[in-house]
C-alpha cells in the first residue's frame, strides 16, 4: 500500500519564485510537484524542506547526473562510477577519476537517499546530499574540475539555461543550483519493489533455501545452543533498509592491519577508527564488489568473513564479538540459503527503471 507524499507548499514557492523568474525569457513557468511515494513500513522520509521536489528540478538534476561536461576533460559522469544496473555503484574495486588516478575506496551504491540520516559517503562527511554532490566535481581523484569552469560550460548551453529557468525560474546557473538539482534527482532513486519486499507483501512465496536464508539473517546468534543459533545479520542490518545508520567495525581486520581510519578522521574519535557506515543491503546481488575497500568480490566471500573471519580489535562492534571466538558455524547448505536470502533484495524495477536512465 502506497501512501503519497503530498507537497503543499510548492504552491507558495511557484508564486515566489514566478516573481523572481525574467519575465523576457520565461513565458510560462510553473514547477510541478513532484509525487514522492513509498511504502507504509518504510517510515517518514527525510526530504529536504527547503528544496522542494519538482518534476523540473529532478530533470535538471538527471540531466546533471549524466553530463560529463561537469568533468574536466569531459570524459566522466556521476553515472560513471555509479551504474544504475549496478544499483548506482562501480564495479571495480576503486572507480579511476580522470586523471587516470584511483581512489580510495569502492562507489557506494545510491538509491532511498531520504531515508539516509546520519550522513553521506563511507565516513559521513557530507550531512546533505547536496554538500556531497559538489564534492565528487571537485575531487582531484574523481572528476577533478572546478565550480567556476562547470558553471561557465553550462552557462554557455542553452538547454540547461532552459532547464533552469523550468526548475528555479531564472536562466542563471551556479554552484548551488547545480547541488540542488542533483539533490533533488537522488531523492527520487527509490527501490522498495524486490522479491522479498513482493513476499512481505504476500505476492509470492519464498524457496525453501531463501525461506531458510531469511530465517537465519534475522536468527540470534546462540553459542550455547548451535541448533537455535542464526547468522545474526539484522543484528545490525536491520528495519526496511537493512542498515541502522550508524558506523560500526565488523571486523575485518586487526588493530596492526588498519589503513583506513574511517570515521575517526571526521569525529576525532578514536572509537571510531576503522568504522563505516553501515552499507543497505537493497540490490546487494548488483553492487559487488563489498565493504568500503571492495575486497570481497563475492556474496559468497562475505558470508564466509562473518562466518569465519571476523577479526577481534580495538573497535570491533560488540555486537559481533561473541561470534568471533567459534565463528558462526555455518553449514555449506546454510552459507548458500543465505547468499539466496540476499538475493531476494534486488528490486529489477529500480534497476531499469527508464526514469532514472539517461
Ligand atoms: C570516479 C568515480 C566517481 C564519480 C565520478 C562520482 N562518484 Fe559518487 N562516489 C564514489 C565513491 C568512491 C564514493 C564513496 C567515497 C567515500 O565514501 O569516501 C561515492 C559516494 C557517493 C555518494 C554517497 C552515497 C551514500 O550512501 O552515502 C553519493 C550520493 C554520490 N557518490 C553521488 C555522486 C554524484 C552526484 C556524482 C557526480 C557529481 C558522483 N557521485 C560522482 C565514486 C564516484
Ligand atoms: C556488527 C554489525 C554487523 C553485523 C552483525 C553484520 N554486518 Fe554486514 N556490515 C556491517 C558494516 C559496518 C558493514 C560495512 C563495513 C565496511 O565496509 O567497512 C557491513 C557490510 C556488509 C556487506 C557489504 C555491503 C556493500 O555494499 O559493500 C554485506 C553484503 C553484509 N554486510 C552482509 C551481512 C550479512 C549477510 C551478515 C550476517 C551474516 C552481516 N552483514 C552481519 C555491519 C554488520
Amino acid at each position: 500500500m502506497n501512501r503519497i507524499f503530498n507537497i503543499f507548499f510548492i504552491l507558495i514557492l511557484i508564486m515566489v519564485m514566478a516573481c523572481e523568474a525574467d519575465e523576457a525569457e520565461v513565458a510560462v513557468y510553473d514547477a510541478t510537484p513532484y509525487l514522492f511515494t513509498f511504502p507504509e513500513n518504510f517510515g517518514d522520509p527525510e526530504l529536504p524542506k527547503d528544496n522542494i521536489l519538482t518534476k523540473e528540478g529532478v530533470k535538471l538534476g538527471k540531466m546533471l547526473f549524466y553530463e560529463k561536461a561537469l568533468s574536466k576533460d569531459g570524459t566522466q559522469a556521476c553515472a560513471s562510477c555509479h551504474v544504475q544496473k549496478d544499483g548506482f555503484s562501480d564495479k571495480n574495486q576503486f572507480s579511476k577519476g580522470v586523471d587516470g588516478l584511483l581512489g580510495g575506496r569502492q562507489a557506494m551504491p545510491i538509491f532511498n537517499m531520504a531515508w539516509h540520516k546520519t550522513g553521506f559517503f563511507w565516513d559521513g562527511r557530507s550531512l546533505t546530499l547536496r554538500e556531497q554532490s559538489l564534492k565528487p566535481i571537485q575531487d582531484p581523484l574523481e572528476m577533478h574540475e572546478t565550480l567556476e569552469n562547470v558553471v561557465s560550460k553550462l552557462t554557455a548551453n542553452k538547454t540547461y539555461t532552459d532547464q533552469f529557468i523550468r526548475a528555479f525560474g531564472t536562466p542563471e546557473v551556479n554552484s548551488t543550483k547545480v547541488s540542488l538539482a542533483l539533490e533533488q534527482f537522488m531523492m527520487t532513486i527509490v527501490s522498495f519493489d524486490s522479491k522479498y519486499d513482493q513476499y512481505l507483501a504476500g505476492k509470492l512465496t519464498l524457496s525453501e533455501s531463501e525461506e531458510r536464508g531469511r530465517s537465519l539473517f534475522f536468527t540470534e546468534y546462540n553459542q550455547f545452543f548451535p541448533d537455535l543459533s542464526g547468522a545474526d545479520c539484522a543484528h545490525c542490518h536491520s528495519g526496511p533498509n537493512f542498515e541502522n545508520g550508524e558506523f560500526m567495525n565488523n571486523g575485518l581486520d586487526k588493530d596492526s592491519d588498519f589503513t583506513d581510519y574511517g570515521r575517526e578522521k571526521v569525529s576525532n574519535f578514536a572509537f571510531d577508527r576503522a568504522s563505516f557506515l553501515m552499507p543497505s543491503l537493497r540490490n546487494v546481488a548488483h553492487t559487488a564488489p563489498y565493504m568500503h575497500d571492495g575486497r570481497f568480490k563475492t556474496l559468497e566471500e562475505v558470508v564466509e568473513h562473518y562466518n569465519s573471519g571476523v577479526k577481534m580489535s580495538s573497535t570491533v562492534s560488540p555486537l559481533i564479538v561473541p561470534t568471533i571466538s567459534k565463528g558462526l558455524g555455518l553449514s555449506a547448505q546454510d552459507k548458500t540459503d543465505l547468499v539466496n536470502f540476499l538475493k531476494t533484495l534486488s528490486d529489477q524495477k529500480f534497476l531499469t527503471n527508464p526514469e532514472y536512465a539517461q
